[in-house]
């Protein structure tokens, strides 16, 4: 049947060329091509677009009052009813052809799905440190397919190296057209240039998702030269011998406080006042203006000689023609193998002359006295030295019929036994 169509088509064609000048051979009101037309030949999903369907005789004249029949050669794409109503019924393209008298025309109907459109594909931000964050930009959403482009949402924000987490959005609308307000955050960010992808997504879309990429750049605070130290992270959870588990952090700032991000003094840190001495790195180049000490620790808080002392620690912090500062004041907790084992087995002290136990903090911590004086409590209670018969025979307050005071030669000095006392009140644990 096509094939009869196009024979006839071409002949008529044929027939139009040989008798050019010459009246129309063909007598008015005969159909020689066909003309469709759409009212959109693009269509979403499940939409209804108008085809119609003309003949024109040999003149180009319309010939009217011939009905045509339509055909898609891709029904799973787009259907044609008898009236040239095309509904799309899958993503892709369709030929709609139409014959009158049988003569055929033909056009194309595509079958989309909605598309994204970003007004701006990329946003840029800038702020100062310490300053007030940027303002908020808008980026607007619309739809560059049919139909209707619905639930739209942020997907996972991916961001570039060094920080996270800075870029807030809402929508006005989840369905296009909209707007999606973007904010950066300075939050605890560094001067320096940042990046993150900002997925647009909509389930329903064709091209979902639309990224649009976000830079924020972060200057440093305009600054004088180095003028004080601040110290901003305080030195904490210090043990005799071990490292400090929050270490210090000081800041270096220009004479009206401002910190200076550009600032290379080597920042030193000291033992200002308490025992012992200060080990591990103690001079430290600031970076971005804050020198961050990752070791230190005390040691020599030690029960050599009646000269140790846990508390009243401070440290001072100096750098070159800059205003020091010094640390609050902190305690150093007693260790059991550096400070109560290592003085159990001092000459002066001699308790493992006739003790061989006190090696290991298990074996006083909850235990019953041993040898033959049973019925005088428990030799280490933790967090209560005052019950502890350990304390006791120390401070010769132990009840009578306990035994005599230890070690039998006579009673320590304040500090040594302050030690252990603190190291009991102190959770009597292995730190
Ligand atoms: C000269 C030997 C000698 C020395 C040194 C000595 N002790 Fe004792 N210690 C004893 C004897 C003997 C007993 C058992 C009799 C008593 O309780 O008096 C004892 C008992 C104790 C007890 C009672 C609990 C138990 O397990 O029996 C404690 C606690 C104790 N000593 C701690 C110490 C400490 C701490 C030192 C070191 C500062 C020390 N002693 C040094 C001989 C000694």
């Amino acid at each position: 049947m096509t094939r009869r169509q196009w024979t006839g088509l071409a002949f008529l064609m044929v027939g139009s060329v040989g008798c050019f000048g010459d009246p129309p051979a063909i007598g008015p009101g005969d159909v020689v091509t066909v003309r469709v037309f759409s009212s959109d030949s693009v269509l979403a999903l499940g939409d209804t677009v108008s085809f119609s369907a003309q003949g024109l005789d040999l003149t180009g004249a319309f010939v009217v009052g011939r009905p045509a029949t339509w055909e898609s050669d891709a029904p799973n794409v787009a259907t044609v009813d008898d009236n040239g109503s095309v509904v799309g019924a899958g993503v892709g393209s369709a030929t709609i052809t139409a014959t009158i008298d049988g003569v055929v025309g033909q056009a194309t109907a595509t079958v989309s799905l909605p598309q994204i459109a970003v007004g701006d594909s990329s946003l840029v931000f800038a702020a100062i440190f310490g300053d007030t964050d940027p303002d908020s930009q808008d980026v607007a959403v619309a739809n560059r397919g049919p139909g209707s482009l619905t639930g739209l949402t942020i997907g996972t924000i991916q961001y570039g190296s060094g920080g996270s987490g800075w870029i807030t959005t809402t929508f006005d609308a989840t369905t296009a057209p909209t707007v999606v307000t973007v904010r950066a955050s300075l939050g605890a960010l560094l001067p320096g240039t940042y990046t993150a992808i900002v997925p647009v997504q909509a389930a329903g879309a064709g091209n979902s998702p639309v990224n649009v990429d976000v830079t924020f750049t972060i200057v440093a605070p305009p600054s004088g030269a180095p003028g004080m130290l601040a110290v901003i992270a305080e030195p904490g959870g210090a043990t005799a011998n071990s490292v400090f588990t929050t270490q210090p952090v000081v800041e270096v700032r220009d004479s009206a406080g401002v910190r200076v991000f550009g600032a290379t003094v080597p920042i030193t840190a000291s033992i200002t006042s308490g025992d012992g001495t200060l080990i591990g790195t103690t001079t430290v180049i600031p970076v971005n203006g804050q020198a961050t000490f990752t070791d230190l620790q005390i040691r020599g808080v030690q029960a050599v000689g009646d000269t140790v002392g846990f508390g009243g620690h401070r440290l001072e912090f100096t750098a070159p023609a800059t205003m020091p500062d010094t640390s609050v004041s902190f305690n150093v907790a007693v260790s059991f193998s550096y400070n109560v084992e290592y003085m159990f087995g001092l000459t002066s002290t001699s308790c493992l002359a006739c003790h061989s136990t006190f090696s290991d903090p298990a074996v006083l911590v909850n235990q019953p006295p041993a040898l033959n004086v049973t019925g005088c409590g428990t030799l280490v209670v933790p967090s209560n030295s005052t019950s502890s018969f350990l304390m006791q025979k120390l401070d010769n307050t132990h009840s009578g019929g306990c035994g005599s005071v230890m070690p039998p030669a006579g009673v320590l000095s304040t500090r040594l036994r302050n030690m252990v006392r603190s190291w009991i009140d102190e959770g009597a644990v292995e730190n």
